[in-house]
C-alpha cells in the first residue's frame, strides 16, 4: 500500500510531531511493508496539489488543519480542515472524521458531548473577558479552549478567586486569541489511555502519568515546561486501570473516534476519575510520546521499544485500512 504522510509548519503543535517524527513514522510504515511518501504542505494550495498529484491509497496527517502557525492549534474558523478535504474527494485516511476532529480540538465541545452521554468530565464553562463570572467555584483551572502539549498551562492556571480568574482569562485572550475554558480543579492522580482500533476490536490501553514530585511547583499539574523534555513517564495504571480504560472507551464511543486516539483523565477532589480531553492526533515521538509508551506497557517486544513503535504504527494503519476496505467511501 502507498501511504501519503502529511505534515506542515504546524505538525508539532497540532499532531504527532516535527519532521524528525514524520521520518520515524515513514520508516515504520516502510518496515510494515508499505510505501511512504511525505508531503510538507505550507499552504492550502500546496495541500490540494499534493492530493491531486495522487499516487497513494491512504493519507495519514499530522495536521488537523492547514495553517502557517507553528506554535498553536487554534480553531481555524475559516481555513481548510484536512479531513474535510479528504472526505470531499473520497480519499481514505487514518483517524476520525472531520466532525469528530473538530469536536476533539474544541475542549468545550468535547465536554458537552461527553456530559450528554453521561461520561464524567469536570464542571466547566467558557469565559471571555467581560463575561459575568458568577457561579464559578474555586479553586478553578483555566486553560485555552483548543491547545495541546500543555501550552498555556502553569501554576497560574489554578485560580482562587475572580480576580485571578480574570487575569488568567486576559492572558489566554492575549496569547492565544481564544476563549478560556474554566474547569473545576482536579487535584488527584493523572491517567492516559491509548485507544486502538474500532468497534468491538477497539483496545483501551491505560497508563498512569507520573512526574517526580520534585518537579512540581505548587500543584501536581503537567505544566508546559514539564512537557516534551522527557520528565513525564507512563507507568502501569494499577488498580484504577480498568476503570480508566472503561471510561475512555465510553468517551471514544460518544465522540465517534476512529483508529487511534489518546484520552487523558485526572481524579477530582472526591477521587472520581474525570476525562480532561480526547487527543485526536496523539504524539508519536518514538520512546518519548505517551502513545508509544502505552503500547510498550502492554506489548513489549523482546526486540525493544523501536520494534514496539513499528508494531504500533502497523496496528494503526491496519485499523484505518480495515475500515477503508469495508466501506469504499471512508
Ligand atoms: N481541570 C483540571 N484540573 C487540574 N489539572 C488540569 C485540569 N485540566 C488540565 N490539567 C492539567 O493540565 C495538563 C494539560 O491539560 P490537557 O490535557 O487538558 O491539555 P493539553 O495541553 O491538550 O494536553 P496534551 O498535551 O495531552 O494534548 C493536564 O495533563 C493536567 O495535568
Ligand atoms: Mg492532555
Amino acid at each position: 500500500m502507498k501511504i501519503l504522510l502529511l505534515t506542515g509548519p504546524g505538525g508539532d503543535a497540532q499532531g504527532w510531531g516535527d519532521m524528525s517524527v514524520t521520518e520515524s513514522v515513514a520508516a515504520a510504515v516502510e518496515s510494515a511493508g508499505h510505501d511512504a511518501r511525505t508531503a510538507f504542505v505550507e499552504t492550502e494550495d500546496a495541500f490540494r496539489q499534493a492530493l491531486e498529484t495522487g499516487g497513494f491509497d491512504l493519507v495519514w496527517s499530522s495536521l488537523y488543519h492547514i495553517s502557517p502557525n507553528e506554535k498553536f492549534i487554534g480553531r481555524n474558523e475559516v481555513g481548510l480542515w484536512v479531513a474535510d478535504a479528504l472526505d470531499e474527494r473520497g480519499i481514505p485516511y487514518v483517524g476520525s472524521d472531520s466532525r469528530t476532529m473538530k469536536n476533539m480540538i474544541d475542549k468545550f465541545a468535547t465536554h458537552t458531548i461527553l456530559a450528554r452521554s453521561g461520561v464524567p468530565v469536570p464542571g466547566h464553562r467558557l469565559a471571555r473577558p467581560g463575561d459575568n463570572l458568577g457561579g464559578v467555584s474555586y479553586p478553578a483551572f483555566v486553560k485555552p479552549m483548543c491547545e495541546s502539549r500543555s501550552v498555556g498551562i502553569s501554576d497560574e492556571s489554578v485560580v482562587a478567586d475572580e480576580g485571578e480568574l480574570r487575569r488568567r482569562m486576559d492572558y489566554i485572550a492575549r496569547e492565544f486569541d481564544e476563549a478560556a475554558l474554566v474547569e473545576d480543579f482536579l487535584p488527584g492522580d493523572e491517567y492516559t489511555v491509548l485507544l486502538l482500533g474500532n468497534g468491538t476490536d477497539r483496545q483501551c490501553l491505560p497508563g498512569r502519568v507520573k512526574v517526580e514530585d520534585k518537579h512540581f511547583g505548587k500543584y501536581n499539574i503537567l505544566r508546559s515546561d514539564l512537557r516534551g523534555v522527557g520528565l513525564t513517564r507512563i507507568y502501569d495504571a494499577g488498580e484504577r486501570g480498568e476503570e480508566a480504560a472503561a471510561l475512555a472507551g465510553r468517551a471514544a464511543e460518544a465522540m465517534g473516534c476512529l483508529d487511534h486516539v489518546r484520552i487523558d483523565l485526572k481524579a477530582d477532589a472526591a477521587g472520581e476519575l474525570r476525562i480532561m480531553e480526547v487527543n485526536g492526533i496523539p504524539g508519536l515521538k518514538p520512546r518519548k510520546s505517551w502513545a508509544p509508551q502505552l503500547y510498550t506497557l502492554f506489548y513489549a517486544s523482546p526486540l525493544g521499544e523501536m520494534e514496539d513503535y513499528r508494531n504500533l504504527i502497523r496496528d494503526i494503519i491496519n485499523s484505518a485500512w480495515g475500515r477503508a476496505s469495508e466501506s469504499p467511501s471512508k
